[in-house]
């Protein structure tokens, strides 16, 4: 009998997950199903008691649900605790582990894309929610230089420095018109807000007029394909990086710990790419 895989969510309408791993499980020959499961935030506990009792085999768990879940499972991975949230859980014979493969995909993506080390470089990470911690604890679990983070709400991007701190890295908060005046001292810039997406897709976080066009500009959106801010950054003479990466990658990454086996990533991302109807930048 084959294995039932799932998506925890609300909405979860949109989501290309089923679409990618039921495409890897049939490619890697593995006899499994992956449904999207819209799970109301009151309905949680129950939804983690049914996936014991149904014996699903593994879940992807979104948004709003990352934070909620983790209460209700046997046992939370250390960098997802560092995250403060969980994206995948593994059904290890009954007892429910809590994964974040966010950050992870994140900075693999990061790498991939401009094919050199960050180790040494000075990075602005724009925003202060549940992304942005996944992506700075994945960057400090790399090793950075530096790291500033602006938010709108300066006091959340404060409460970051600790878990920077924790990785002894020269770390800061500053404010938006801080960010924008002193935007060529920072080799990447990341936006993990969700400002600039479909279908407000003509905001942009941050004024880049001080960005220097050997720097890398990335946004965690992937709809669309490319930002109002990946635009402007883009003719600035940047290197842009778009979210696609960082999707197929936390994808991939729980694929791996569900199956052992890893995806192929070019078939994931074509897939997503013809959902999303375009080309990636
Ligand atoms: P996610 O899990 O996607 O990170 P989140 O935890 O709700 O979602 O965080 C959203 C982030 O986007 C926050 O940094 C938020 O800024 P505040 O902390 O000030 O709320 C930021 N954000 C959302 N909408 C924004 C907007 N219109 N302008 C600036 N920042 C915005």
């Amino acid at each position: 009998m084959g294995k039932v895989f799932g998506l925890l969510g609300h909405p979860v309408g949109h989501s290309m997950s089923p679409q990618i791993h039921n495409d890897a499980f049939n490619k890697e020959g593995i006899e499994a199903v992956y449904h999207a499961f819209d799970v109301k935030p009151e309905l949680v506990r129950e939804a983690i008691s049914g996936l014991r009792a149904l014996q699903i085999a593994g879940c992807n768990v979104t948004v709003p649900h990352k934070l909620a879940v983790m209460e209700f499972l046997d046992e939370i991975d250390e960098e997802a605790r560092l995250i403060g949230a969980v994206n995948t859980i593994v059904n290890q014979d009954g007892k429910l582990i809590g994964y974040n493969t966010d950050g992870r995909g994140y900075v693999q993506s990061l790498l991939e894309e401009m094919n050199s080390d960050i180790k040494d470089k000075r990075i602005l990470i724009i925003g202060a929610g549940g992304a942005a911690r996944g992506v700075l604890t994945a960057l400090l679990q790399h090793g950075i230089a530096h790291v500033a983070i602006t938010n709108r709400t300066l006091e959340k991007a404060n409460s970051f420095l600790a878990l920077a701190n924790n990785f002894s890295i020269s770390a800061e908060a500053i404010d938006r018109i801080d960010a924008e005046e002193r935007l060529h001292e920072f080799d990447v810039v990341i936006n993990t807000t969700s400002v600039g997406m479909s279908p407000h897709i003509h905001e942009t976080p941050l004024s880049l007029t001080k960005l220097r066009k050997e720097s890398v500009v990335s946004d965690l959106i992937y709809n669309p394909l490319e930002t109002t801010f990946l635009k402007e950054a883009k003719s600035q003479g940047a290197l842009i990086i778009n979210g696609v990466g960082m999707f197929v990658n936390q994808a991939a990454l729980s694929f791996e710990y569900w199956t052992g086996k890893k995806p192929d990533r070019e078939q994931m991302k074509k897939i997503v790419l013809q959902q999303l109807g375009g080309t990636t930048c």
